[in-house]
């Protein structure tokens, strides 16, 4: 029941009188264990008062594009790449125009139009608005753009009609949306992926580290739970909790990692090194705490073992993608590091940039392989593990055939 775990679901409400049907809906999707925020349209306000939404979201309601208050709190760029998934329900006609032709002319549509998030839709409306060639052809559209349709029901209408144009009950939208984060692209297959830093000791109180925070890893390890994968997720020491139905193999050294990393190639199709490997580690780690004496004091550092390296040329070699975190010349850097390391893909991640890489909610990445390249715009982690699996399910399938 709890598929929406972790998944930050933007419900939109538009005006029609199942907008009434919208409070029960957040409900559900928080029964499937999603965090819900409701963006309001000026006409579902007539319905049902933002109040209430809030009241039962937990959050604040966003209404409007142009209230500079509710703009600096979380303006629409920031909602829209909030969003795991875009759920509008009640979809009137008005709104399904809207969208099917890209208007950008309230908060509502300004998001769909800012989200890389999949778009749902839950029509509602009367029987003949719904069959008018108008609104066939705004859904046409709206299918060829990859928006998902989650009904619309048939049955007695509150105008006394009957026929097609009922929203679909919040339980069954509720289910509909969890199931747009199933997928089977890694059907059977298994995964394993290194997460956050790793810290190699000085003494027992000091170490040296970096600032990855495991986030990159951990959404990584998600999204493939969620393309149907069985996923090993070998984490260095972060403060975050396992995704749903993941192996987790908690370490704290580079050495740790890459022994935890060796006895799970046998179970493995797919690693992903996703982990801020420590290059180096103290040649010594003294037993006793270090004490204060003299003005300056010199460590000397040996190099950790290289484990996605290990990875790609063992006998065992799984599909092997890496990241090359890089602060300048990234391509240039990234592509030396896919040859260098025998990589099947790499993903260039620019850590100058403060807004993504280390430790950031949001990530824009460059995937490149032998004799290609794509990039991947700014977007949440989440989103952005989603778009990086199916690449990485895709080149793996490719990779299988040959
Ligand atoms: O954890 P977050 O805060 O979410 O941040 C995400 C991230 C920036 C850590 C992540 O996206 C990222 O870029 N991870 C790789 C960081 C890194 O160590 O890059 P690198 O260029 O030094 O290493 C290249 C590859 O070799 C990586 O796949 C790394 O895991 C691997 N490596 C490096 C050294 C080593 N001794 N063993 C390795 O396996």
């Amino acid at each position: 029941m709890q598929q929406l775990n972790n998944k930050q679901i933007l419900l939109g409400v538009t005006g029609g009188i199942a907008a009434y049907k919208a409070a029960e809906l957040v409900r559900r999707l928080q029964d499937y264990g999603a965090t819900v925020r409701v963006v309001m349209t000026r006409a579902a306000q007539e319905f049902i008062t933002p109040l209430t939404l809030q009241a039962l979201s937990g959050n604040p309601v966003h209404c409007d594009l142009l209230d500079t208050e509710a703009e600096a709190a979380m303006g629409h760029i920031e909602l829209a790449r909030w969003a795991d998934l875009v759920l509008v329900a009640p979809a009137s006609a008005d709104f399904m125009a809207r969208l099917a032709n890209g208007r950008a002319d309230d908060l509502l549509t300004t998001v769909c139009l800012a989200t890389d998030a999949t778009i749902a839709i839950a029509p509602a409306m009367n029987q003949a608005m719904w069959r008018d060639a108008a609104t066939q052809a705004n859904l046409k559209t709206l299918i060829s753009k990859s928006v998902a349709i989650f009904g619309p029901g048939d049955g007695s209408q509150a105008c006394g009609d009957i026929g097609p144009g009922r929203m679909l009950e919040a339980a069954i939208l509720a289910e509909m949306t969890a199931d747009q984060f199933q997928s089977n692209k890694l059907d059977g297959v298994k995964v394993v992926i290194t997460a956050g830093p790793t810290r190699e000791a000085i003494d027992p109180v000091r170490y040296i580290s970096n600032h990855s925070s495991g986030k990159m890893g951990f959404a990584l390890a998600q999204a493939a739970v969620e393309a149907g994968a069985s996923v090993t997720l070998i984490a260095g020491p972060v403060c975050l909790t396992s995704p749903d139905r993941v192996k987790r193999i908690d370490v704290d050294s580079a050495e740790q990692m890459y022994q935890a990393t060796m006895d799970n190639l046998a179970n493995c199709d797919i690693f992903i090194g996703a982990a801020a490997v420590a290059d180096y580690r103290p040649a010594e780690s003294a037993d006793q705490k270090i004490k204060k004496s003299a003005e300056t004091l010199s460590i000397e550092l040996i190099r950790n073992p290289d484990i996605i390296a290990a990875v790609a040329s063992h006998q065992q070699r799984p599909f092997t993608v890496g990241f090359a975190a890089e602060t300048q010349n990234l391509i240039g850097y990234a592509q030396s590091k896919l040859e260098k390391k025998k990589l099947d893909l790499m993903i260039a991640n620019d850590v100058a940039n403060t807004e993504i890489g280390f430790n950031s909610d949001n990530n824009a990445v460059t995937v490149i392989w032998n004799g290609g390249e794509k990039t991947l715009p700014m977007t949440s982690k989440q989103q952005l593990s989603r778009c990086l699996l199916s690449e990485i399910a895709q080149r793996y399938r490719e990779n299988e055939a040959t």
